[in-house]
């Protein structure tokens, strides 16, 4: 199933997808999920493949610019729902997670974390879990990848007491709603040198690439 997934552009891994699906396959009927940043729909697709009786609503503003691409994103996110046989069971709020949250009141089963990667916006996308209840999943792509999704972890989730750092796949941290205990805590801050080593890989790419190197971000 994780084969349609693979069809669309993104950066999700075959891995980090494995755990999405096992994350939404576990969910009971009727349950919600709600996705921040959709992009081309790589995993939203694997959700709603997941989820077969679940909401899913996918929130993304389809941000214009080189990087995410705007309307022709919006297009190739529709199209490939289409394909995938998932468009009717996918709901889409095209606005940005910080606009839509504070209106916000319904349940959410299972939040997928992976819009706009600065430390506030992720800080304010950790608001969402608000909404999930106790021993409740929420899943963060990019989680020691990336400056500003670590700070905002390191800040809302190291020092929490309702949110506790469970693992992760890769970069794909795995977060449960629950009071988290000293290990949880030292769990978290044992992924802090691997963090270290992503962001210079992530520097050096930065730096060969001014020399005319084209090895892609491997996150
Ligand atoms: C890394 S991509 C998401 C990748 C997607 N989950 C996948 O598997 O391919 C980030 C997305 O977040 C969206 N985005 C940017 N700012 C946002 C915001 N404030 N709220 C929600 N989404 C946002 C971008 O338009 C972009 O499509």
């Amino acid at each position: 199933m994780l084969a349609q997934s693979e069809k669309i552009a993104g950066w999700l891994t075959r891995a980090q997808a494995a755990s999405l699906f096992a994350e939404a396959r576990r969910l009971p009927a009727g349950s919600r999920i709600v996705e921040i940043g959709s992009h081309q729909g790589r995993s939203t697709v694997v959700l709603a493949l997941a989820a077969r009786s679940c909401h899913l609503v996918a929130i993304d503003p389809f941000v214009e610019g080189a990087l995410f691409g705007g309307l022709a994103t919006k297009q190739a996110f529709l199209a490939n729902l289409a394909a995938a046989n998932v468009a009717d069971r996918v709901v889409l709020r095209e606005a940005k997670s910080t606009v839509l949250r504070p209106g916000w009141r319904d349940r959410i089963d299972l939040l997928y974390i992976d819009g706009k990667h600065d430390y506030w916006t992720l800080s304010d996308d950790l608001k969402w879990s608000e909404h999930v209840p106790e021993g409740g999943i929420v899943l963060i792509h990019d989680a020691f990848s990336s400056i500003g999704v670590t700070l905002g972890l390191l800040r809302h989730v190291l020092f929490s007491r309702r949110l506790r750092y469970l693992d992760r796949t890769t970069s794909l941290a795995r977060c449960q709603l629950g009071c988290p205990s000293s290990r949880d805590r030292l769990r978290l801050l044992a992924q802090l040198p691997w963090w270290l080593r992503n962001i210079a890989i992530k520097l050096l790419l930065r730096v060969a690439r001014l020399f005319g190197n084209s090895t892609p971000d491997p996150y």
